[in-house]
């Protein structure tokens, strides 16, 4: 029989969840870990890369650093989770951010938006958003779709009432972002990653991730690759007990979060988007070299991303749903009906996923 909780451990979770959410007084941050000042210490352990896994061409053509400048921290008590502080080359940021917001939401892939929407309706969600978002912003005009967006799903899509992938309800992965995550599963010794499943997160000023672990997917000795752009956040990392006290540690624009081994299947979550640091605000472009995966982002698109990320944060996790040759087992439903649930909210400070 497992020990009784003490009283003191009960939804220690949530307690830091509803802490780092509150508005009215404002929380203390001085105990959130911010990675991309941080230097070893008590809890940050660097992390030794695989330095020879991605050549520094290959890196360059996805938009990353070379592996040798990245800065990869762990946290000691969380074996297998990997901090890299931005690793992407000063200009590529952008080309990131527009696939974000132009090209992933587009069909075949799908969005929250899709639930309540027509087909016709939601095909062109940038065509449809980028006039009103790139002029003076009113804060009386409705929301643009951009706006509203709050999910989209890549590759095996997940279903969101079922928490399960299927093999009927898939559409081709992006190849730029498999090379991404290929290219830095790699650097973290996971050379046989394959990006198969994708989540965007779309979250605005007032948006939170309740508590959640991403199991759904069939293999875990996989990792699972998150990205972070726009505005920063606050993550809550836990333990294996949805009521472990987290860690806390902040997620600015660029950083890449890698939860392997026995991080894998840690409770976490995003209680408060934060403005992003001054320095941070607005990542400059510079033109792209030739024979990249990354292109330069026309002038106009860029002022729709940028308006767009000053009050936003997206956020990418790729997932590998199954091992090498494994295939779905037979009882796996095949449905294709999505949830019209949502993962964000703003008013529950617990929704589990
Ligand atoms: C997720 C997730 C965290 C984030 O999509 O499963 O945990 O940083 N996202 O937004
Ligand atoms: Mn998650």
């Amino acid at each position: 029989m497992a020990a009784p909780l003490l009283e003191s451990e009960v939804d220690a979770f949530r307690k830091v969840f509803k802490m780092y959410r509150r508005r009215n007084p404002p929380p203390d941050f001085s105990d959130v870990i911010d990675f991309s000042k941080a230097s070893p210490s008590e809890k940050i352990v660097p992390v030794q890369l695989d330095t020879h896994a991605v050549s520094d061409v290959d890196t360059a053509r996805v938009g990353l650093k070379p592996v040798k400048q990245w800065q990869a921290s762990g946290l000691r008590g969380y074996p297998g989770f990997i901090f890299i502080a931005n690793p992407f080359l000063s200009d590529s940021q952008h080309f990131w951010i527009k696939q974000c917001l132009k090209t992933y939401p587009q069909k075949p892939n799908v969005c929250n938006l899709d639930l309540h929407m027509a087909p016709a309706d939601t095909e062109d969600i940038w065509g449809k958003s980028a006039p009103s978002l790139s002029c003076h912003t009113d804060l009386r005009k409705p929301k643009t779709l951009l706006e509203k967006l709050r999910w989209v799903t890549l590759g095996y899509h997940y279903n969101w009432d079922v928490k399960t992938y299927s093999p009927s309800h898939h559409t081709p992965f992006p190849s730029d972002l498999q090379l991404l995550s290929r290219h830095i599963a790699a650097a973290c010794s996971f050379p046989g990653f394959s990006a198969e499943a994708a989540i965007l997160n779309y979250y605005r000023s007032n948006s939170s991730l309740g508590i959640h672990v991403d199991e759904s997917e069939l293999d875990h000795s996989q990792p699972l690759l998150s990205y972070s752009f726009g505005q920063s956040a606050i993550f809550l990392l836990g333990g294996r007990r949805k009521q472990d006290a987290p860690t806390a540690m902040f997620m600015h624009s660029g950083d890449v979060m890698v939860m392997s081994g026995q991080s894998r299947l840690l409770y976490h979550a995003v209680p408060r988007i934060v403005p992003a640091p001054e320095e941070l605000r607005d990542p400059v472009s510079v033109p792209p070299q030739d024979s990249r995966v990354v292109e330069s982002v026309p002038a106009e698109d860029w002022l729709v991303c940028r308006r767009y990320i000053q009050d936003s944060r997206v956020n990418v996790t790729v997932r590998q749903v199954l091992a090498a040759g494994e295939s779905f087992p037979d009882n796996v439903r095949s449905t294709t009906e999505e949830s019209k649930k949502r993962r964000h909210d703003s008013s529950e400070d617990d929704a589990d996923m």
